[in-house]
């Protein structure tokens, strides 16, 4: 398994459909899925790590699943993904913990490493589409340094259009 990114507390890597299980329980999560359309079936848990093994091998980068190195547990996935909005091509970094792990820090974390690495790989620009609802996903974005730059209709509802520009100066 590909380890793609490390940081002082976590282990970003490649998915693969050995993760099903976590990534189906973490999918079906009532609190986790909140501002989400669904709550995901096995089988559509299934088809979202095939679509992101996808992403892996057309674009070199996706969202990536985050392993604590405390336990060799998987905590959540994070990433990089191409995204269309507003008829533009976007890269966007996304975060998603399994309920137990939120609170700690890990997806800001993940995230930071996540800017970094689209910053070496000559990323001028990210975005994170968050519902304006999602409070702790704003609060994420806000310690990523990202603003707002518009509201805009992603995949059917509101989201905030929040960007990083790249290379970052300063930002701690
Ligand atoms: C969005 C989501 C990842 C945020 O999780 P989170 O745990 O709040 O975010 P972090 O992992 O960065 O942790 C930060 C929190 O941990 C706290 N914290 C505790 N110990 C910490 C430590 N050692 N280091 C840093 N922060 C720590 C921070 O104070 C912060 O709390 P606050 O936001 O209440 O101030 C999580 O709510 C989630 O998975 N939601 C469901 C999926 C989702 O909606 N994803 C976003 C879609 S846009």
């Amino acid at each position: 398994m590909e380890v793609v990114l490390e940081t002082t507390r976590l282990i970003l890597r490649e998915m693969t459909p050995a993760d099903l299980d976590f990534m189906a329980e973490m999918l079906a999560h009532p609190e986790v899925m909140r501002y989400y359309p669904k709550l995901h079936t096995r089988d559509e848990a299934r088809d979202w790590i095939e679509r992101q093994m996808r992403r892996y091998r057309e674009d070199g980068y996706g969202p990536w699943l985050v392993m604590s190195k405390a336990t060799g547990e998987p905590i959540g996935q994070v990433g990089l993904a191409e995204q269309e909005v507003d008829g533009a091509r976007e890269t966007e970094v996304g975060y998603i913990l399994h309920r137990p792990l939120w609170g700690r820090g890990y997806a800001t974390e993940a995230a930071k490493a996540c800017l970094d690495y689209a910053e070496e790989i000559g990323k001028t620009r990210i975005v994170a589409l968050i519902r304006p609802v999602n409070e702790p996903s704003m609060r994420v974005a806000a310690r990523l340094g990202m603003v707002f730059e518009k509201l805009s209709d992603f995949k059917g509802l509101p989201h905030n259009v929040m960007v990083a520009a790249l290379p970052r100066v300063g930002c701690a």
